[in-house]
Order: structure tokens, then C-alpha cells, then sequence
């Protein structure tokens, strides 16, 4: 069997144009939602997403302020930017990209975000409030992943989905989603991490495979069922002198071979990365909507 790709790209461009009518709708109204994002040290990756996202606003009719930081900012200066952010009308969610360069502050960053503004969905009201089932902001990547399986007509209901990782971003909000008695739940999921035994023999089991470990070629063709469905969360940077910068994007699958087992499979560019940034956008105007509805 060769895989179908699961074009995240075209899927993200998709949603995209669905926010860009909402929120030209909202301006009808005159509300542009809004997106305050901060950007602590010089991180080129971090820079990077952030200069993405600011795009990616741009291109849907959001509004978006960025506050950069030294690396050398005190916890007090980045809790103060965090505040400024809450108490600013114009501003429906708040983004601080992670990881910060002191992770030890992380986590009071987060839980100082007002969680009516956390389009992240990092905050532990937000963690919460999706682990009971009640309406809040998703985390951003385990949400893309469920609007690829959706929007490609891949049914979780009854499904074996297997998720390898366990990270509080992605692999625990997807066990935990997909296990919901919901539209984009009903699986039945088993959780693989790094003191998992037996490995290859659980995600033999899979119907849906999803890896979000950031390992490459953690996913091997002998360790996929055939005809399984394969989402590929990794993003790993692997040296390539013939490449432009040095270095090329490469998943946690080993794509050509699995390719030619699965029945469907996410590429890496290109398949779970792009929702990320358009699932907060449809946040963040989600954010908007709820701040001038409920008052
Ligand atoms: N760094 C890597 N992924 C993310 C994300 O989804 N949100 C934030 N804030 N930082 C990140």
C-alpha cells in the first residue's frame, strides 16, 4: 500500500480562509481580535516561529503585538509585559514563546496569563477545563492533530490510536482528548513513553499512530500495522550540508518506508507544523468572539 499524504498545509490554508471571513465579518462590528506575543532571548528557532505567526496573523486579519526581551530580563519585567498584556482591551490572547531562557520561570509566566487569554491553552484552568470536557482553548498541536484526522475523514471513534510521548503540549492533551466521549474522541488510547517495554508491540496495535516524541526515525515500517493511519508531530533538525542552511526538517517517522505501509500518512514539512500556528489564530479569534459576546 502507498500512504495518502495528509496535506496539513492545505488543510491549515483552508481554516485559514474560514478565520479570514470571520474575522472580516468582526470588523463589520468593529472588532479586530488581537494577539499579544512575547519573545524572550534570541533563540533563532523561537524567532523564527515568532516571525511566522506574525504572518500568519497579518495574512488572517488579526492583530498582533510582539514584545521582545533580553535574555537577560528579569522574572519581575517579563511578568510585568504578561500583565500589560491582560489588562489591554485590544488584546484577545497572549502568546510567551517557550522556552524561555530560564526555565525555572515558566510556569508562573503561564499561570499569570488571564486564562480568558490563553490562546496557548497552557494554563492549568485551561488543562483543567479540556481534561473535564468543558469549553476552553485547546493546546494548539493536539488540536491541529484532530482537525487533520476530522478534515481528512479519518474516524477516531472505535479507533486504536496509540500516542509515543508524553509531554504536557502534546502527547498527554491528546491521550486525553481523543479519549472524550466527543465528535474528535471516542478512541480507545494507549499512551507510549521512554520506560515503555515493549514498544514495537504496542503501536502494532495502532489504527491511528501518532508519534510526538522529537527523535527521528523513532517510527520504523516494522513497527506500523498495515493500512494504519500515521501522524508525525516530530520536528527534528537533521545536518544536511547540501541544504541551504546547513541542515533539513525531518519527522519522527522514517517516512518512505512507513509510507509504504500506512494508509495515510502526515509529511514533515508540511503536515502537523502548519495547523499549529493556524490553531491559534482560530483561537485567538475564538478569544475575541467569547471577550465582546459575554460581558
Ligand atoms: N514553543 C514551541 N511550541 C510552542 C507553543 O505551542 N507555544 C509556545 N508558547 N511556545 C512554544
Amino acid at each position: 500500500m502507498t500512504a495518502r499524504i495528509l496535506d496539513g498545509k492545505a488543510i491549515a490554508q483552508d481554516i485559514r480562509a474560514e478565520l479570514k471571513a470571520r474575522t472580516a465579518e468582526l470588523k463589520k462590528q468593529g472588532i479586530v481580535p488581537g494577539l499579544g506575543v512575547l519573545l524572550v532571548g534570541d533563540d533563532p528557532a523561537s524567532r523564527s516561529y515568532v516571525t511566522a505567526k506574525e504572518r500568519a496573523c497579518e495574512e488572517v486579519g488579526v492583530f498582533s503585538r510582539e514584545i521582545f526581551l533580553p535574555a537577560s530580563a528579569s522574572h519581575q519585567q517579563i511578568l510585568d509585559v504578561v500583565r500589560q498584556f491582560n489588562a489591554a482591551d485590544q488584546i484577545d490572547g497572549i502568546l510567551v514563546q517557550l522556552p524561555l531562557p530560564d526555565s525555572s520561570m515558566e510556569q508562573s509566566v503561564i499561570e499569570t496569563i488571564l486564562s480568558e487569554k490563553d490562546v496557548d491553552g497552557f494554563h492549568p484552568v485551561s488543562a483543567g477545563r479540556m481534561m473535564l470536557g468543558l469549553p476552553t482553548f485547546l493546546p494548539c498541536t493536539p488540536h491541529g492533530v484532530l482537525q487533520i484526522l476530522r478534515r481528512s475523514g479519518i474516524q477516531t471513534d472505535g479507533a486504536h490510536v496509540v500516542v509515543i510521548g508524553r509531554s504536557n503540549i502534546v502527547g498527554r492533551p491528546l491521550v486525553n482528548l481523543l479519549s472524550q466521549k466527543s465528535e474528535l474522541g471516542n478512541a480507545t488510547v494507549t499512551l507510549c513513553h521512554t520506560r515503555t517495554k515493549n514498544l514495537a508491540e504496542l503501536t502494532r496495535q495502532a489504527d491511528i499512530l501518532i508519534s510526538a516524541v522529537g527523535r527521528p526515525n523513532t517510527v520504523t515500517a516494522e513497527m506500523v500495522k498495515d493500512a494504519a493511519v500515521v501522524i508525525d508531530v516530530g520536528v527534528n533538525r537533521v545536518e544536511d550540508p547540501t541544504a541551504r542552511r546547513g541542515y533539513r526538517l525531518k519527522g519522527d517517522v522514517d517516512f518512505e518506508a512507513v509510507a509504504e505501509k500506512a494508509s495515510a500518512i502526515t509529511p514533515v514539512p508540511g503536515g502537523v507544523g502548519p495547523m499549529t500556528i493556524t490553531m491559534l489564530l482560530a483561537n485567538t479569534v475564538e478569544s475575541a468572539i467569547r471577550r465582546h459576546t459575554v460581558k
